[in-house]
């Protein structure tokens, strides 16, 4: 597989949408966003792109304080394991911090994933604005992040800059 990781092209933003929608219409893993949402975002985003085709993607989303959100890390089913998602989200946190942000932080259900990244596990609470602000917008429909229930949990990478 030739694998190439670059920034999103304004012309790829519906392969975009639709990579991101789907995986949240059939596993719940991400949130959904709007052609609109992506529109404004779209120089945070990074994808994975094989013979044309955008197979992956990741993006990132600012908070107040210099601290950022991973979002919307996808592979397309039959791409996974292989080693492209780590290159993805490495690509993207090189870009992350050329821009200054003190840490990257993120909600996940794929602990080993970010860990391999050098995330290490956090407080949900420390991020009360993202908790309040997106977790209703959760496909899983779990009352409160906080509750038990909810499967993700939230990690954190301090950055050098
Ligand atoms: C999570 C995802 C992006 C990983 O991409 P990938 O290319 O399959 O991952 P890689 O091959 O780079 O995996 C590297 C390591 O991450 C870990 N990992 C991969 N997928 C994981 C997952 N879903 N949960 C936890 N750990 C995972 C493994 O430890 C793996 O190491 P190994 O190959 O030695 O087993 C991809 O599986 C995916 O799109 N899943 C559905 C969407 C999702 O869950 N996104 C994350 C939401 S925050």
């Amino acid at each position: 597989m030739n694998i190439t990781i670059r920034k999103i092209r304004i012309h790829e933003i519906a392969a975009l949408h639709f990579l991101i929608n789907n995986e949240c219409n059939i596993n719940g893993t991400v949130l959904r966003k709007s052609y609109w949402q992506l529109l404004m975002l779209l120089d945070n985003y990074q994808v994975a792109v094989c013979n044309g085709k955008i197979i992956g993607c990741a993006g990132f989303k600012c908070w107040p304080g210099r601290w950022c959100e991973i979002v919307s890390v996808v592979l397309k089913s039959g791409t996974r394991g292989k080693g492209i998602g780590i290159q993805l989200v490495q690509s993207l946190i090189v870009d992350i911090q050329s821009r200054g942000y003190h840490a990257i932080f993120c909600l996940t259900g794929a602990r080993e994933f970010f860990a391999k990244l050098g995330f290490c596990e956090t407080q949900k609470n420390l991020f009360p604005m993202k908790i309040w602000s997106d977790c209703k917008k959760c496909p899983k429909n779990i009352g409160s992040p906080l509750d038990p229930q909810c499967p993700e949990i939230a990690m954190i990478l301090i950055l050098n800059s």
